[in-house]
Parts: structure tokens; C-alpha cells; sequence
């Protein structure tokens, strides 16, 4: 098992290039199902969670292999298989979204139920519902949903829950929708720039699919679906984390291959911030050299402020002059960072869903972990900026979703080193 060791204080400068999102790579590749071609992507990170997940789609009968170029490649060759098993279920909890497109292509799918993880409850009751809303029947035996289908009937399918939609929820029922009969409108959708680049991937396959981005819509059901080349959108969140990480060391930096219309709500708490984010050309130069103001932050679904980008603001209003408060309400008890944080000398208090941070003056390193991937991020940012020598054990939690991210901080001026446990 790697540690990093991060030694901070070092300004960031240069450029970062953002790749493709690994929550919108995903579900397109567990889409893949539905297909009768070859599907080609591009831009697909080389991330832990698309390993666990291409080993999943393998077992599937799905045959993944990265071409020369780097695109991934995935043809559908055996269909006997609908089991995702708990095993590879329990390791990412993304693995849920092949329910869809096996219920869709294959009339059957058993589930394992994901159960609990680092972020919290995650029930998939709404997905469940989705299903059988479509005319699926679903039972729940040791701990497996398993759900049939002769046929899936185009219906209107709501999705709210307790905390709003659901992106994979969302997902998994657009899936099952596209090869269904007749037509289905998916009311309180999730808007997320990744459910809208799986329905332009769905899309490009030829399902019929409108209203993608709003919280309707429409998908007229498609007897087949072919292959298509695709390029998954620009991660927002990894971006995000690039533009926090100029912010905190108060770097200058060049982010491109970002889609800064995918990340207004956190270039608004930016600025409110006193950090300045600039499109200059191709790039969003982001860049910071005054203290930072306190300002309170509240996650919300898209196009709100991400929850995947709490933890990594969180580090930042650590050194803001002055008390701020970031509330989640999204996933109510994401916060194992929080400890972390304090033991590096930050002064956070947890209230609920809510944190009040009490900016202080410095970070100082400390051997830390975390066992949450945005929380590891935000624990990196805390390293880049903290007096002395931060220890950062596992992180496999990072490398589930930021391709070699000491490598590419370090090229734009940090000090990070990848060693063995
Ligand atoms: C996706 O998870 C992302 N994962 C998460 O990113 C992200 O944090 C989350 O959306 C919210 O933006 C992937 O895309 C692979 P939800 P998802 O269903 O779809 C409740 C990361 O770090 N809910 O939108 O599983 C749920 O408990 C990860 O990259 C139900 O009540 O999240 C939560 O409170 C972590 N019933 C809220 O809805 C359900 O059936 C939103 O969850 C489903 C969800």
C-alpha cells in the first residue's frame, strides 16, 4: 500500500490539463450493454473504479481492452451473465448502474445491494422504484435485488428523493427506458453534466433522448442500439480540486480542457473568496495572492455546489481570515475529513450536517488518512499548504478518481512523493 509524503509550501504554476470524468466514463461504459456494436471512448481516465468496473463488465461478457491510442474499447460478446456480485458491488458502489441496461437488453438483472460506505448511507431504493415503474417485477433475496422483465413499458417515472435525485438513479432508469416500449418521461431527473453526457452517448448510439440537463426527461423507447467513438466530457470535479489547489497555495495556474459552465457554483464561492478565476483562451487561469475571506457554502444538486467538492473547499476556508460554515446536504455525514483536518491544526467543529471552520493562520503537517476519495483530495490540498511534512497513507482512495495526481501537481510545482507502506 502507497503513502504520500507531502511537503508543503511550495506556489503551484503552470499548466494542468483535466481529463475525462470518471462519474460520467462510468455508467457510459456500463451503457455499453445496451449496444449491439463496438462502443470506442476517449478521454476515459486510467482510474482504479474504470479497472474495478471494466472487471465487472467483463464478467458481464463485455470485452474491454485499451487501444494503442489510449481509447477505450468495449464490444458486447456473450449476454448470459446478469449477475454484478457482491464482491466487486461492495468495492464501488458505481457498479449499480449495470441494472439498468441488463434489465433493458438482457430482461433480467441480479444486483448485489451496495450497503453502507464512507460517505454514508447510500440506498438505491430509487432506482429499484424507477424499474418497476417501467414494469419491472423486483425481489430482494440474500442480500441481491433481482429484478425481470419480458418487456419494459415507457412510463412517467419520479425520482425525487429525501436529498433530490439521483444521478446513477437517473441513469440506471434512462437506460432501462431507451430500449423499453413506447415513451418515458423521467420527472425530477438529476441535471448533472454526467447524466446529460451519458444521454448524448445514448444518443449517439441512436436512442432518442430530449430534455437531458433539466430535472424532465424524454426518451422515446428504440428498438437497438449500435457502437459509436465517443469523448467523455472534462471531469468538473477534478478541475474543481486543480482550481482549489492553485487557490490554496496561492498559485498561478492554467487549467485547461475545463468546462468552467460546469463549475459556476464554485466560481462563485471562489470569488466571494477573493481568489480570481479568468477564461484566458482555451484555459481558466486561476490564481490567488491576498488573504482569503470567510464565506459560507451549502452543497445542493447540480447546478448547485457539488458535494464532490466540499471536502477540498473545506481545506481552503480552513486559512480564510475569519469563521465559515459549509453544510452538505447531499450525503449528511460526508465529513471523515474533518478529523483529519483538525489533526493538521485546522479548527473545525461539526454540528449535523453543518461544520463551522474557524480560519486559522497555518496548516502543519501530520501522518493523516482518509477513507473517502474527495476527502483524500482534500487532505492532498491541505499537504500542499501545511507547514513540514504531511504523511498521507492510503491512497488507493485517491487513485480510485485522479489519474497520477502527484505526478501532474508536482509538474506545476509541488512536492509529492508516492512511497510504500
Ligand atoms: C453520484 O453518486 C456520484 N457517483 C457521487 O460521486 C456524487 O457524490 C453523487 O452522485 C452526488 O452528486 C457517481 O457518479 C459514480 P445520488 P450517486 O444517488 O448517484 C440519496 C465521487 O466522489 N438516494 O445522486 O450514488 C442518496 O443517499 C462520488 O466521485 C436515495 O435516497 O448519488 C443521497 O443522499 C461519491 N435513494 C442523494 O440521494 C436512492 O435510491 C443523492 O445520491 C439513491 C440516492
Amino acid at each position: 500500500m502507497d503513502y504520500f509524503e507531502i511537503t508543503g509550501g511550495n506556489r503551484l504554476r503552470g499548466t494542468l490539463t483535466v481529463n475525462g470524468s470518471k462519474n460520467a466514463a462510468l455508467p457510459i461504459m456500463a451503457a455499453s450493454i445496451l449496444t449491439d456494436g463496438e462502443t470506442v471512448l476517449k478521454g476515459v481516465p486510467r482510474l482504479e473504479d474504470v479497472k474495478h468496473l471494466s472487471g465487472l463488465l467483463e464478467k458481464l461478457g463485455v470485452n474491454v481492452w485499451r487501444g494503442e491510442n489510449g481509447d477505450l474499447h468495449l464490444k458486447v460478446e456473450d449476454e448470459m451473465n446478469c449477475h454484478a456480485e457482491y464482491e466487486l458491488v461492495r468495492k464501488m458502489r458505481a457498479s449499480v448502474c449495470v441494472m439498468g441496461p441488463l434489465l433493458a437488453k438482457r430482461k433480467r438483472a441480479q444486483v448485489s445491494l451496495p450497503g453502507g460506505c464512507n460517505i454514508g448511507d447510500r440506498p438505491i431504493d430509487l432506482h429499484v422504484s424507477g424499474m418497476q415503474q417501467l414494469g419491472a417485477e423486483s425481489e430482494l433475496l440474500s442480500g441481491d435485488v433481482h429484478l425481470k422483465a419480458k418487456k419494459l413499458k415507457g412510463n412517467v417515472v419520479f425520482l425525487g428523493g429525501p436529498f433530490g435525485s439521483t444521478v446513477l438513479g437517473t441513469a440506471n432508469v434512462m437506460m432501462a427506458a431507451v430500449l423499453a416500449e413506447g415513451t418515458t418521461v423521467i420527472e425530477c431527473a438529476a441535471c448533472e453534466p454526467e447524466v446529460t453526457d451519458l444521454a448524448n452517448y445514448l444518443n449517439a448510439c441512436g436512442a432518442h433522448i430530449s430534455g437531458q440537463g433539466t430535472p424532465r426527461i424524454t426518451i422515446e423507447g428504440v428498438r437497438e442500439l449500435h457502437g459509436c467513438e465517443y469523448t467523455v466530457v472534462p471531469d468538473r470535479i477534478e478541475a474543481g480540486t486543480f482550481m482549489i489547489a492553485a487557490a490554496i497555495t496561492n498559485g498561478d495556474v492554467k487549467i485547461a480542457n475545463c468546462r468552467l459552465d460546469h463549475l459556476l457554483a464554485l466560481v462563485d464561492r471562489l470569488k466571494a473568496v477573493g481568489v480570481i478565476v479568468e477564461r484566458s483562451g482555451d484555459y481558466v487561469q486561476v490564481s490567488s495572492s491576498r488573504r482569503l475571506e470567510p464565506i459560507s457554502v451549502t452543497t445542493q444538486p447540480y447546478p448547485g455546489f457539488p458535494t464532490d467538492l466540499q471536502a477540498q473547499i473545506m481545506t481552503l476556508l480552513c486559512l480564510a481570515d475569519g469563521n465559515s460554515i459549509i453544510t452538505e446536504k447531499i450525503f449528511p455525514d460526508r465529513f471523515v475529513h474533518v478529523a483529519e483536518l483538525n489533526r493538521m491544526g485546522a479548527r473545525l467543529r461539526k454540528e449535523g450536517p453543518t461544520v463551522i471552520v474557524e480560519g486559522v493562520k497555518n496548516l502543519v503537517g501530520a501522518p493523516v488518512m482518509a477513507s473517502d476519495l474527495r476527502a483524500s483530495a482534500a487532505l492532498v490540498l491541505a499537504g500542499l499548504v501545511a507547514k513540514g511534512k504531511t504523511k498521507l497513507s492510503r491512497v488507493y482512495h485517491i487513485d480510485r478518481g485522479y489519474e497520477k495526481i502527484e505526478e501532474r501537481l508536482n509538474a506545476v510545482g509541488a512536492d509529492i512523493k508516492r512511497l510504500p507502506e
